[in-house]
This record gives C-alpha cells, structure tokens and sequence, in this order.
C-alpha cells in the first residue's frame, strides 16, 4: 500500500481526481488502518475525467455571468446537482430563531444560562465548565482534535454550538433531539462534567445570586438539575451567527464574494454535488451518513449511531455537520484527524469503500458507504474555489466575553 507520509504529502499537495482517487484509497488504507485482509475498492464508476483548468479569462467570463445570477432571488439560481429522492432546501439566511414552547424565551433565564455556561463549579471537578470546551474565542469549539478521551471508546471532535438553535438532531451520532436533553447529558456525563443533582442544587443555594436569578427566571420552581439545563439551552438559542461573507452576500452585497468564492459556491451547488447533504440555510439536511471514515477494524474505530441504535444499518453512520464557520472548528470530522484541503480531496476522490474479505466477509458491521459519494473529477483551481467558499462561510468574532461570575462562598462545603 506503499508509504504513508508520501501519500499524505501528495494529498496536501492537491493532484488530479484519478491520482487524488489512488492516493486516497491508499491513505484510507493507512490512515483508516485497514488491515491486509480488507481492501478498498475504488467507488463505483470511477472513470471521472478531471475537468479541464480554465484560463483567467474564461474564469473571468464565468464569474461575471455567476455573480450575477447569484445575486438574483435564489428561486433564479441554477438547478443544485442532487440525487433522485434528496428532499433538499436551498442554501440562505438562517431564519429567526425560534424558542420552543417548553422552554420559552426569558431574559432572566438566558442571563443565567450563560452563567452556567461558563462557570467551571458546575462539573464534579469544579474545573470544566461548557465554555472550557465550547469557547467563544474557538468558534465555540475547542481546536483539539479529540476531546477527553477515555472509557475504551475514542473521544469525538467538539462541534461548535453556534447556531445550534437551528439543528434538529445533536450530536455525530444524532442521540439528542433538543438542546435541553443535550445540556442534561453533557451535565450529567462522566466524561464531560460529571455533576449530579445534589452537586448542582449546592451550587444555587450557596450563591445568593444564583438564588435570586433562579428565582427569577422559574417562579415557584425548586433549583434542579433540569433547570439548570433549560437556562443553558436557552442561553444557546441566542449564540447564533449569520453574519459571514457569504451572508453579506445574500443580503445584497455583490463584493462580500471574491471571484473564487463565486466559482467556488456554484461548484457547491451543483459539480461538487455537496448539497445532497449540505443544504439550507445550516449547510446540514440533519440526517446521518457513511462517509467510510470509521476507523473500521482498528482501535480507535467508532462506528457511529451504531453505538446508539446497535442496528448493523447504522454502522460508521454520523449527523452531517454545519458546514458555518467551518475555516476556524478545524480539526474536522468527528474524529478530528482531518483538514480542509484533505477533506476536499477525500470528497474529490469519492471517499473510501471496504470491500468485505477475509475475517469481514460476513461481518455485517462494515460501513457502507452512502450512495451520494462518488468521484467528482474537480481540478486544482476547483478544489481551491470550493475551499474559498467554505472560507467565506466564517463568521466574524462575536466578541462574547466569560462573565462575572457570581460568588458562591460556600461552594467548598456544597460540593
Ligand atoms: C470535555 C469537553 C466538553 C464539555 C465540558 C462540554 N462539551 Fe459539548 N460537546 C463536546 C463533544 C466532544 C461533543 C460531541 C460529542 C458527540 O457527538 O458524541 C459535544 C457536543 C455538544 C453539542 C451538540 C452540537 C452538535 O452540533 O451536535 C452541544 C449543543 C453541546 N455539546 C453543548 C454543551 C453544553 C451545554 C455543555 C455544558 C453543560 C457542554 N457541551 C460541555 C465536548 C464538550
Ligand atoms: C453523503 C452526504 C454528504 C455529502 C455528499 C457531502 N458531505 Fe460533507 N459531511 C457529511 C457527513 C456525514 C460529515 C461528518 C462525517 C464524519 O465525521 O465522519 C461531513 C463532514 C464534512 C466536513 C467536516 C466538517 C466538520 O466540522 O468537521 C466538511 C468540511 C464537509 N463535509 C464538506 C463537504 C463538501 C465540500 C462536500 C461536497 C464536495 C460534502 N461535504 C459532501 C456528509 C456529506
């Protein structure tokens, strides 16, 4: 399978799709960690010719004829490239967030959600807090690769909570439909803060100010861990963006994209064939699949909702990620062992198919890959527009400071 450091130099270096397609296959091999019993097939119909590199001024004649037909109502944009059956949205403005009505919008409870958010006596250890994790000064994600790992499984990549508000599954593997039951786990989860009830409760009662805005925020509701929670998912609805490039785009701002960010978004659309599972207004259709980058067979594998569901079906299933801010969460995908350039290349060369042998000739567990993938043929000027425009995708600072945090004198003696 040859040598990996010369693989990945040459998947960095960015190369034709076919060569992109061998260099691939084979640092799925190594970086997957495949095994000599199971080989990988190249995707099906890999015969993609590479598109031809285009001159300046066909570039340019291209851009002018694009840029103004994206600045056009999107209903006059050109038919995305989708496959048959994909209930896509079209890429645009996130909407107005909307509270649900369990957990209604309140001043009061969205000021103390941010407290919680970021106050580190909340965890057993008193040192983790969500911001410890999810920091405002990190595109609300950490820039590690993995977080915490411990317990036998391999940690995941933390996602950024920014506009979380607009998801309807969390998580890489979809486990949390609300961000209220998200803010439960990640409280009550040994790996992240590991706080119980009676830790969380000691917390508010030895504070007066937590007393008073808890009283504030739930009238004649008892302090609970629960509580606690619905004031961090609301504080959360309010982290939202919005206000990238790309955005200044949409609201009329014809020079907010460069001419590569121009190619680059129809590439996108429509050659790249990303919307089949990056679209609306999140660049995410909330639903889970194979890409093949599961680490099948090796010790850090992690097969995905499968751990969740335990349905063969399932296995290397993950949530597709927002695509937002995504220049500044790297590094990617949930395992974090991965870059921008590598991931467009990986997509370029249609992703990475195991084909069952040996020991995995029946093993029902090995990941399928999803029916959306396949060699695109994009050259280097291609991938290059395709990664500007993901660049124009972040979101400026948001200037969100930790807050005074109140004082609690007694916390020692709760805990
Ligand atoms: C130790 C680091 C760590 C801490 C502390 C932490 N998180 Fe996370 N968070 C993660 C990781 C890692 C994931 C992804 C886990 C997975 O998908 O299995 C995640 C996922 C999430 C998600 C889902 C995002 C998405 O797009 O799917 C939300 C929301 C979230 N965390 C909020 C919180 C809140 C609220 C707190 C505090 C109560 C918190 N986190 C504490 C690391 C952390
Ligand atoms: C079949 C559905 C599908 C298609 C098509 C697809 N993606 Fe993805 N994308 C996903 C999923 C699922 C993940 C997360 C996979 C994982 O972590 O194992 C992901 C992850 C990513 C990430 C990493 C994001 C992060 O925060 O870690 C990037 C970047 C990305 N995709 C870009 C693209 C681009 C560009 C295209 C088009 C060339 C594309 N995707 C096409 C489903 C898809």
């Amino acid at each position: 399978m040859g040598d990996r450091p010369s693989f990945l130099s040459a998947i960095r270096s960015g190369l034709s799709a076919r060569a992109a397609a061998v260099v691939c296959l084979a640092v799925g091999a190594c970086a997957l960690g495949m095994p000599p019993a199971i080989s990988a097939d190249p995707p099906a119909g890999d015969r993609t010719a590479v598109r031809p590199e285009r001159t300046d001024a066909d570039r340019a004649a291209a851009v002018e004829g694009l840029r103004s037909r994206y600045l056009g109502e999107p209903a006059t944009w050109p038919a995305p490239r989708v496959d048959e059956g994909v209930a896509w949205r079209e890429l645009g403005l996130l909407p107005p967030v909307v509270h649900p009505q369990a957990n209604p919008f309140g001043d009061a409870k969205a000021r103390l959600g941010k407290l919680w958010f970021f106050d580190p006596r909340l965890s057993a250890s008193g040192e983790i807090a969500c911001a410890s994790c999810h920091d405002p000064a990190h595109g609300w994600a950490d820039g590690r690769p993995v977080s915490q790992p411990s317990g036998g499984t391999p940690g995941r990549n933390t996602p950024s909570i920014r506009n979380v508000a607009h998801r309807s599954a969390l998580f890489w593997d979809g486990r949390a439909a609300t961000l209220e039951q998200q803010a439960e786990e990640a409280l009550r989860n040994p790996r992240e803060m590991a706080a119980s009830d009676d830790h969380v409760v000691g917390l508010i009662t030895a504070s007066p100010r937590y007393r008073e805005l808890y009283a504030a925020a739930f009238p004649d509701r008892p302090a609970s861990l629960a509580g606690v929670a619905e004031a961090i998912a609301c504080y959360e609805r309010t982290v939202v963006g919005g206000h990238s490039r790309f955005d200044d785009f949409l609201r009329g701002d014809a020079t907010a994209l460069s001419d590569a960010a121009i190619l680059g978004l129809d590439l996108f659309r429509r050659e790249a064939r990303c919307m089949n599972c990056h679209h609306g207004p999140t660049f995410s259709d909330d639903r889970l699949h194979v890409l093949g980058l599961s680490f099948f067979g090796k010790s850090n594998e992690d097969l995905g909702r499968y751990r969740v569901s335990g349905d063969p079906a399932d296995s290397g299933r993950f949530l597709t990620p927002s695509l937002r801010d995504v220049t500044r969460t790297a590094p990617l995908m949930h395992s974090g062992r991965f870059q921008l350039s590598g991931v467009l290349n990986m997509y370029n060369a249609g992703m990475v198919r195991l084909r069952r042998r040996g020991p995995w000739r029946d093993d029902p567990l090995v990941p399928v890959p999803s029916r959306h993938l396949g060699p695109l043929g994009l050259n280097r000027q291609d991938l290059a527009d395709l990664a500007a425009f993901l660049a124009a995708l972040e979101e400026p600072p948001d200037g969100e400071r930790p807050p005074q945090l109140p004082v609690a004198a007694d916390i020692r003696a709760a805990r």
